[in-house]
């Protein structure tokens, strides 16, 4: 009970506002650009939640990879798909456009595409973290949960994000 508490305080303490203004995306190594919107790292408490949003340039890929958690991504600009499957081949695409929901469910490989030419796609990723991760990576171990291909089919599906042009970061609209 006294553990319980002591982490209903710390939640409670944690951050509460994340500000569309104060939002930097960085390049990743999966080809994307992105910024955390929930994270232990950016001084939030919550329980195990974490919420990102990361940016495809026009025609490119994150690579791909899987993990333990599910991820639920909402798409707030662009068009696209998503490749998931239970191998990294021979599974199913799933088209998808701003408005969108994808949801990936645990550790299938998955794979998002950018299908515009011309514009970029920004997705919103929210990933239940701690609670699974932990346990598989407890009673797995010293079993890697998060897998990628190798860096070289990696960094051929991601490209190189210092080469893309990025527009400046603006604030959504809706519709
Ligand atoms: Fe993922």
């Amino acid at each position: 009970m006294r553990r319980l508490g002591r982490e209903q305080a710390a939640r409670r303490a944690g951050r509460l506002h994340t500000s569309w203004d104060d939002l930097e995306l960085v390049n990743t190594p999966r080809g994307t650009r992105t910024t955390f919107l929930l994270d232990r790292a950016i001084g939030y408490q919550a329980s195990g939640i974490t919420m990102a949003m990361f940016e495809i340039a026009p025609g490119r890929a994150q690579s791909m990879h899987r993990h333990p958690g599910e991820a639920w991504l909402y798409v707030v600009e662009g068009e696209g798909h998503s490749y998931l499957g239970t191998e990294p081949e021979g599974g199913t695409d799933h088209r998808w456009r701003k408005g969108d929901l994808i949801v990936v469910d645990h550790f299938l490989w998955h794979q998002h595409f950018n299908d515009s030419a011309e514009h970029t796609a920004k997705v919103v990723r929210i990933h239940m973290f701690d609670s699974l991760l932990e346990t598989m990576r407890a009673l797995c171990d010293p079993l890697v949960l998060f897998e990628e291909p190798p860096t070289a089919v990696r960094d051929s599906q991601a490209g190189d994000p210092t080469t893309v042009d990025w527009p400046a970061l603006e604030r959504p609209t809706w519709p």
